[in-house]
């Protein structure tokens, strides 16, 4: 092995810089079309460069024109021996491959694809309508070799692309950032690869004032990869597979693009809308490594019941097990069937329950009969784990249990296996839905470290857990030494002083790494653990095997797929089998599964919380950001640890990120154990702010639940940047220190301390939009792009309403069952032209497959309210409030408003009722009404809708 020095754009080795860019290239021949797209042979243009691997000289490349809004590029060697598939084919059963629609053709489609062999193959996507560029390689080579593949592309200048998921960074990527891709078990690491891998990225092209552009790439691709974002170019590497490009013209009905349409296309054409979320899961959950036995367990839901603070869901962490082996309880903290009984009150209580279950199993010690272990032995049986191919033995890496293996979920029998244990647990724990930790899969140790050791386990971790002595965290979040001073001091003291007893005593060895650099290429050898080319994973020394399953452990499947292909869909994989289980236990029902690692294609089965982030303002920022790029990746049920979960939360940023989360829509607050508690009712300020954030939420859980399903329909994002609504104005462009909830909610949080005031913007303004006060609603008054101060005490949240909304409310209880049995209210909320519209989507709130839903859709002009209702789900709650905010300033004049003329009168056919309101008579017909400032309120109409609210057509006519 020669030395090595890691460079941040190539590597150096032994006096020559290996730029891939130097290897020869393709030339394209044998060019046959086909109707829709062409095929053609690449052949390499000079000799072998052997830059990170093995060339691969001769290649397929298939060009389609998929849809009209979808164009492919596949690039993947001429010649597979079988066995080696999938080192360069990423199977369609794995991981939805989008194929052609059976009509578009070259004429037909909103893209043109351009090549030259000039002077080796390049390509270049083009809009056909202006020929706007898209994605181009001219000028670059193309590398394809065993385990490195390489494309350049040349971008605009200054170019915004977003995307890339998962990553803790602003929401604009950049011009000289690199995402590394390769799950990982590395908290949030900030501009680094986290636990999730969605290679998919949007471009927005501003254009001078002209219509904004937008398009979309993907990469379908699992290997372990890297987008190097500069000034001029992106530079696509991976450490195999295939070229599977999807461009996306982000082009919808009127040939206009935009990012929404883009992510939509993305979701509806490439991998999959997200699964619709049972109701109850728009609850609040609170979660904690710690809670350590049922009594804590049943302090916190009192703690949040005696606050009056909802609280949805009691979630465990590991605690429950016994001696962490999944699928246990602890026979003395969490016995049976107390434990059962305990989580059946809170399921009386319209209350619900989620456990955690890691991705590794504990291996039952050899030569202790009485550690038998049966979810071990039941997979042994099935012979259901990874491999370690030195042994043929499973692989055993370790984990919280000690020596463990992992299920490979590439044979049908894993899936036998895992649905058994979870319907087996599910018997004495009687959960709701599962959490799915540590699925990059993560493992302690590197290699198949059990490997004749297994008569030693269980075996501690080889470092300190949290809550093992003297693992006290002292941190705290910025500000706090203003906020609290004499506190900040002595934990600064404890903290100093737990670490010189930590050192004159260290309690284990430190813990040892595996580094090396990168391999040489060798003919006909590919080495998987230490590949030629080195990401830069965010572990020590970059080693793919360090804290996972090594790259070389192989699968049970026909061709004994290794690890290396397989790594960043092990989370897809769990997660769908816990899917598939849950339907076992709940049939026709939705399951919840929440993972930490994620692909493209996950939101199909499961939701995602963004990870072990701090407890900072920084963390609490970034984790919009992150929200963003999941509702780009089609995962749109996701949340972030609220409160933080390393380190100690304090008042201030629990406060703000209680607010914040209201508004994700998975809203969690999760704690790492040695911390303080952080439940919202440990102070009177978190338990005020929760409240009253919570409250905004329960009001608006129709309109979230509304969000979804046209997510789940339509691909449609529930949080939204500004600039996704905003297209026109480029000054959105890397906002996100504000977001939108659906196209009608704009939520401002505080996210630094010691602050009371916060600065926003209300995009629109000038141009026909117009923004409330969700409290007041009052209307904003501000000028266009102005920054405007809004006073933000620390128990306040700004939420405006955006004008030209109609949203159906209820009123917030304690759970969203009791919220749900409450009547509704409709807030219209008028635009620059006395327009509203909003729609309406109701079912049971939990089967796959409801046999009754209800569509309605809202709109009101000329002064009518008018809704449709289509469908055969019946809500029995009525309808007893319709407020209007933004009526223009005469109607003041006139004094009593409104008056009912004439009851619900029938016109118009059955389904359609009107009412008529005028200004003579005060005849208010038993309504109780009021008006100032622009706001109207009708409310007492209960007796009119007794029988549901939406039932009926309606037309509801205001006369001034
Ligand atoms: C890591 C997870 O990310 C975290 O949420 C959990 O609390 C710990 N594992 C312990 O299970």
């Amino acid at each position: 092995m020669k030395a090595i020095t890691y460079t941040a754009s190539a590597f150096v080795l032994a006096g020559h810089t290996l730029d891939a860019q130097d290897c020869p290239g393709y030339t394209a021949s044998q060019v046959t079309q086909n109707g829709h797209g062409f095929a053609a042979d690449l052949t390499i243009a000079g000799a072998n460069c052997q830059a990170f691997g093995n060339d691969i000289a001769d290649l397929a490349l298939e060009v389609g024109y998929q849809t009209k809004e979808r164009l492919n590029v596949r690039i993947y060697p001429k010649d597979i021996a079988p066995a080696n598939s999938s080192w360069f084919i990423l199977p369609p059963h794995l991981v939805d491959q989008p194929e052609w629609d059976g009509k578009t053709t070259a004429n037909s489609s909103d893209l043109k694809f351009e090549w030259s062999n000039d002077p080796t193959f390049q390509f270049r996507v083009l809009r056909a309508s202006n020929n706007e560029e898209l994605f181009s390689t001219y000028g670059h080579v193309i590398v394809y070799e065993d385990q490195f593949l390489e494309l350049v592309t040349n971008m605009v200048e200054d170019y915004s692309i977003y995307g890339l998921a998962e990553n803790i960074h602003d929401f604009r990527l950049g011009n000289n950032y690199t995402q590394t891709f390769y799950a990982v078990d590395a908290g949030n690491s900030i501009d680094r690869n986290v636990y999730g891998v969605i290679p998919f990225y949007q471009e927005t092209r501003y254009h001078n004032g002209l219509d904004t552009t937008s398009h979309g790439v993907y990469a379908r691709n699992a290997h372990g990869q890297e987008w190097l974002m500069r000034e001029n170019t992106i530079t696509y590497r991976t450490l195999g597979g295939s070229f599977d490009l999807y461009f996306l013209s982000g082009q919808s009905g009127n040939g206009g693009s935009s990012a929404l349409t883009t992510i939509a296309q993305f979701q509806t054409g490439c991998i999959g809308t997200p699964a619709m979320q049972m109701y109850w899961t728009f609850g609040f959950h609170q979660a904690r490594w710690g809670y350590e036995n049922i009594s804590i367990n049943q302090a916190v839901v009192e703690g949040y019941r005696d606050a009056n603070i909802p609280l949805e869901c009691f979630w465990n962490d590991l605690d429950i097990y016994d001696l962490y082996r999944d699928f246990t309880n602890n026979n003395v903290t969490f016995p049976l069937p107390e434990f059962t009984q305990w989580i059946e009150e809170l399921h009386a209580n319209g209350q619900h329950y989620v456990p955690i279950i890691d991705s590794n199993i504990y291996v039952s010690n050899p030569n202790n009969a009485s550690d038998t272990y049966a979810p071990y032995e039941n997979g042994k049986n099935l012979q259901t784990f990874i491999r370690d191919p030195t042994t043929g033995d499973f692989y055993f890496g370790d984990n919280w249990p000690g020596f463990s293996v992992w299920g490979d979920w590439l044979i049908p029998s894993t899936q036998e296996w895992w649905t058994n244990e979870i319907v087996t647990w599910y018997k004495g724990t009687p959960f709701d839905g599962i959490w799915i930790d540590l699925s990059e899969a993560a493992s302690f140790c590197a290699g198949s470290c059990g490997n004749g050791r297994l008569t030693e386990n269980p075996i501690h971790p080889p470092f300190l857990l949290p809550g093992d002595p003297l693992t006290f965290d002292f941190n705290y979040p910025e500000g706090f030494n203003i906020s609290n001073a004499t506190e900040a001091a002595s934990a600064a003291a404890a903290s100093a002083s737990q670490s010189s007893a930590l050192s004159a005593s260290p309690i284990l060895p430190a813990a040892t790494t595996t580094t090396q650099g990168r391999t040489e290429p060798t003919p006909g050898v590919r080495n998987l653990n230490y590949p030629p080319y080195v990401i830069n994973n965010v572990q020590a020394g970059h080693a793919l095997g360090k804290s996972s399953i090594e790259p070389n452990a192989t699968h049970n499947d026909q061709y004994n797929t290794t690890e290396y292909e397989m790594h960043n869909l092990f989370g897809l994989q769990i997660s769908n089998a816990t899917y598939h289980a849950l339907l076992e236990v709940f049939p026709g029902r939705r399951p919840f599964t929440v993972g930490r690692s994620v692909f493209a294609g996950s939101g199909k089965t499961t939701s995602h919380w963004g990870g072990d982030n701090t407890s900072t303002w920084g963390s609490m920022f970034l984790s919009i950001s992150q929200a963003f790029t999941m509702m780009m990746s089609g995962i749109p049920m996701f949340g972030a640890d609220t409160c933080g979960f390393a380190r100690n939360t304090d008042y201030q940023l629990c406060s703000r990120w209680m607010e914040l989360s209201a508004f994700f829509p998975f809203y969690r607050n999760h704690n790492v154990k040695a911390t303080i508690g952080q439940e919202a009712y440990r102070w009177s300020s978190v338990a005020e702010s929760s409240r009253r954030a919570m409250a905004v939420r329960y009001s608006m859980l129709t309109y979230m639940y509304t969000l979804f399903y046209y997510a789940h329909t339509k691909g449609e994002t529930v949080m939204r940047a500004l600039a996704w609504e905003f297209p026109s104005d480029s000054t959105l462009r890397e906002t996100f220190n504000q977001f939108l909830l659906g196209p009608s909610i704009l939520v401002t949080p505080v996210l630094v301390p010691n602050a009371d005031t916060v600065q926003g913007v209300f995009p629109g303004i000038g141009e026909g939009e117009r923004w409330y006060d969700w409290y007041t609603l009052a209307e904003v008054k501000a000028q266009p792009h102005e920054n405007v101060t809004m006073s933000a005490p620390l128990e306040h949240i700004n939420v405006h309403v955006r004008g030209g909304s109609i949203l159906a409310l209820q009123q917030p209880k304690l759970t969203t069952r009791d919220t749900r049995n409450t009547p509704y209210s409709l807030l219209v909320a008028l635009d620059d032209n006395g327009q509203a519209k909003g729609s309406l989507y109701l079912d049971d709130g939990e089967s796959l497959e409801p046999n009754a839903t209800r569509l309605v859709q809202f709109s009101y002009s000329d002064n009518c309210l008018e809704f449709s209702s289509e469908g055969q789900y019946h809500a029995s709650q009525p309808l007893s409030n319709i407020t209007i905010t933004g009526l223009a300033g005469s109607v003041n004049s006139t004094g009593c408003y409104p008056r009912r003329n004439g009851g619900w009168a029938h016109h118009g056919g059955p389904q359609h009722s009107s009412m008529h309101y005028g200004g003579k008579n005060c005849d208010t017909g038993g309504f109780q009404t009021s008006y100032s400032n622009g706001v109207l309120k009708v409310s007492g109409m209960d007796k009119y809708t007794k029988d549901g609210a939406f039932q009926e057509n309606l037309k509801l006519c205001f006369e001034w």
